[in-house]
């Protein structure tokens, strides 16, 4: 038996919830969740009753990781859900006690938060798996398939642009000290995986980030300060010559309050809408990602093993739900020594390197290597947060 503990028991934490419920119903009894942590007693109850439901028991309530970790001694790993300034403070005493850590994005608050966790793992020989959900979806997969087979012929640029009016106050999401930086950390660090995942290795960043409107809105006529940027824009340049412009904003006051994605790539003989289905130029031909024919034929190419890896117990990725199912899945077969995470250490510190590399391109006002963020030679806008959180 696997007994795990989760650590944060907000909103994406009951995600994965549904993902073991999932596994649960495939017949996969072998795990179960003992504990669960968080500071807000009433958030770790909820999460209990829920996961009740699932197991057949309650797991038990912490108010703290170091009490937890003090009196549970059958825990093998941990699942943890909390803002980014928690990160470390969280993992490294968990890894210290041996434990296996599943991590949400991103691995650390900054680069150095993310290397001292990657560090003590390795030094422990535990598992670290960094939540990556989005590749997991199925359009994502297929989109790999159609490039690495090259049906459209060879990439050679995308747009990434996502645009939204949402001037809400989002909590810990606003503060640079609390979330390390906003959306192109938040969800930034998704994109990258997708964009490292689908095309390669990106090395130059030039961007530019702004924070137009600090104040945001907390309810009737109150207003909170935000100290993290509400647009940027950039140039990512890959070591195979791709070249991706990546921007967000979400002032974008043409557009109503859900996201318009533009999430284009284009090739030598054709392009993909990473939404929608690909473009063949040759054949004048529209293959969407949503039609029978098209999907079967792309998982066609699959290999067996590969498949097996991507889709287990059937699980295709077609929804969230899914998606968690198979990133607890994937967990559980590297604690069983079966493979390496699919997302490992080194992954979440390339996938967090080009966002930094967003940050620190910013802050100097020129193009920056993703290698001199990913070894710290370069941590202009992150000084501040290590500083203040005393992260060495
Ligand atoms: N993969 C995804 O698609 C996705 C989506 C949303 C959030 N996330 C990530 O999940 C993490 C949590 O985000 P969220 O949206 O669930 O946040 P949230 O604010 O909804 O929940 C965080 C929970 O952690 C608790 N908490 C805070 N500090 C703690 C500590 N030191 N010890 C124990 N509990 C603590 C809070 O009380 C809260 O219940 C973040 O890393 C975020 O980036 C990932």
């Amino acid at each position: 038996m696997l007994n795990l503990a989760i650590i944060g028991a907000g909103e994406i934490a009951r995600r994965h919830v549904n993902g073991f419920a999932l596994l649960r119903e495939k017949g996969l009894k072998g795990l179960q969740v003992r504990s669960i942590v968080d500071l807000n007693e009433e958030n770790a109850k909820s999460l209990a009753k829920i996961i009740g439901g699932i197991q057949g028991f309650v797991p038990r309530i912490y108010t703290s990781t170091e009490k937890m970790l003090r009196e549970e001694s059958d825990v093998q790993a941990v699942y943890i859900c909390v803002p980014h300034s928690e990160h470390h403070r969280v993992a490294i005493p968990c890894i210290e006690e041996g434990m296996h850590i599943f991590i949400e994005k991103p691995l650390g608050i900054t680069m150095r938060a993310a290397w001292k966790i990657a560090k003590a793992a390795q030094n422990k020989g535990v598992v670290l798996a960094v939540a990556e959900n989005f590749r997991r979806f199925l359009r994502y997969r297929l989109a790999k398939v159609v490039l690495d087979r090259l049906l459209i012929g060879v990439p050679r640029f995308a747009f990434w642009i996502d645009q939204k009016v949402f001037l809400d106050y989002w909590g810990w999401r606003h503060h640079k000290l609390m979330a390390g930086g906003g959306w192109t950390l938040d969800y930034g660090v998704h994109t990258v995986d997708i964009l490292r995942f689908l095309l390669g290795e990106p090395y130059e960043v030039y961007a530019v980030t702004r924070l137009f409107e600090p104040q945001r809105i907390a309810g009737y006529e109150r207003k909170i300060q935000s100290d993290v940027e509400d647009t940027m824009m950039s140039v990512i340049k890959f070591s195979n010559g791709i070249v991706v412009n990546w921007s967000w904003s979400d002032l974008c006051f043409n557009v109503n309050d859900e996201w318009n994605y533009i999430r284009l790539i284009y090739t030598s003989d054709g392009s993909m809408h990473l939404e929608k289905g690909f473009w063949i130029r040759s054949k004048r031909l529209f293959q969407p990602f949503d039609r029978e024919d098209v999907v079967k034929n792309l998982l066609a190419m699959v290999s067996p093993k590969q498949r097996s890896e991507w889709f287990p117990l059937g699980f295709l990725g077609k929804n969230w739900d899914d998606v968690f199912a198979i990133e607890l899945y994937d967990f559980i077969k590297a604690i069983n020594g079966e493979r390496k995470p699919e997302v490992d250490a080194m992954d979440g510190l390339r996938d967090q390197a080009v966002v930094f590399a967003v940050y620190e391109s910013s802050v100097l006002n020129e193009p920056v290597r993703v290698e001199d963020v990913l070894n710290l030679k370069l941590e202009e806008y992150q000084k501040e947060i290590n500083e203040k959180l005393s992260i060495s």
